[in-house]
């Protein structure tokens, strides 16, 4: 195995006197990759909307991990003010290490549906609010040797096609085109972030990861963040030859996040596309594409009102 190619999601490189943000940390992935990164030693911000799922989720991590470094900030995704406002909060931490844009509507609504800020909610909460928050922390990031962002994608950008004039599916709404659609503009946005960060002379990398398929009844308990009935691990168990636990579907985003091997730019995922060890892996055609991804850059600049990295004409 190539040197690049070896590492232990068991055994992380210690991550003392770091700081990761993760956004939608209460619950799933978000929940089980600040675990991971709270264990390896980093201080670790959770970002979320409810300030009761974040306290529990702060106190399971606390009792996880003896003298875990836990804070939180109020984020809701969806809504521009609060990212704009977290982004103010996050910008006067010392350092920022690692930003993991992680929250996710993964159970989007079955009629298109709009946030106050006038956009289609699930690419609002998935992406655009994210393309925002980046945007609002990248002072701190470059202030930091060695920072990364690492955004979330999915295996649904192999199963749809995108509709690049129809970012806000205005036209044609299914909840599951919503979702596929704003995962294919996450990892769109994290290749097309890597380039323009590059291109800019900074320092901050870009990398993309996705958790194959991960879900709850598959995942360990945790008290009041992860508990669920008899009868959904029962039936999640059926499942068990192509899924996988939470906590596993968390080992591609820390490895994008803390391995010292990784690059910016690259993506990675569970070796068996739906479950496995992380490993490096080849995006879909879509998100590699360089026109579509300066389509949705250019909607998320318009959509957020948040210009970032403009390229500098040549
Ligand atoms: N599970 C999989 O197999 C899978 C596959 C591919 C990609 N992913 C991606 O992985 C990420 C996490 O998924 P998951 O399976 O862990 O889902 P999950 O268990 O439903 O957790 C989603 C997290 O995002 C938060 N969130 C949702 N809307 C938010 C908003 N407007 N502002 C702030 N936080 C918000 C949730 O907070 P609340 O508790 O407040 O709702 C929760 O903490 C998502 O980006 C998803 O697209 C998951």
């Amino acid at each position: 195995m190539a040197p690049s190619e070896r590492w232990d999601p068991e055994r992380l490189p210690s991550q003392a006197g770091r700081t990761a943000v993760v956004t939608g940390a209460n619950a799933g992935l978000g929940f089980f990759t600040s675990l991971q990164l709270a264990r390896a030693g980093a201080r670790v911000v959770l970002a979320c909307r409810d300030e009761k799922r974040a306290a529990n989720a702060r106190a399971a991590i606390r009792r996880a991990v003896t003298g875990a470094q836990v804070d939180v900030v109020r984020l809701d995704t969806a809504d521009l003010s609060s990212v704009r406002e977290a982004a103010g909060e996050l910008s006067r931490l010392d350092r920022l290490d690692v930003l993991i844009t992680n929250a996710g509507a993964v159970h989007p609504p079955r009629g298109r549906t709009v946030t106050a800020d006038g956009l289609e909610l699930v690419g609002a909460t998935n992406h655009f609010g994210h393309f925002a928050l980046v945007g609002g922390v990248l002072d701190v990031l470059e202030r930091t040797p060695g920072a990364r962002v690492v955004t979330l994608g999915s295996i649904a950008t192999r199963l749809v096609r995108l509709d690049v004039d129809d970012l806000q599916l205005e036209r044609r709404y299914t909840g599951w085109r919503a979702y596929a659609q704003s995962k294919i503009m996450a990892w769109s946005f994290g290749l097309e972030l890597d380039r323009r960060l590059r291109a800019s002379g900074r320092g901050t990398r870009a990398l993309v990861a996705h958790p194959g398929y991960s879900i709850t009844g598959r995942t360990p308990i945790v008290r009041g963040v992860n508990e669920p009935g008899v009868g959904q691990r029962f039936v999640d168990n059926l499942q068990a030859s192509f899924t996988q636990g939470k906590d596993r579907g968390a080992w591609p985003t820390v490895r994008a996040a803390i391995d010292p091997a990784a690059d910016g730019g690259e993506s990675f995922g569970p070796r068996y596309l739906v479950k496995g060890a992380p490993v490096r892996e080849t995006p879909a055609g879509v998100v590699r594409d360089r026109a579509t991804a300066a389509a949705i850059w250019a909607e998320s600049e318009r959509a957020t009102g948040a210009p970032l990295l403009p390229l500098s004409p040549h």
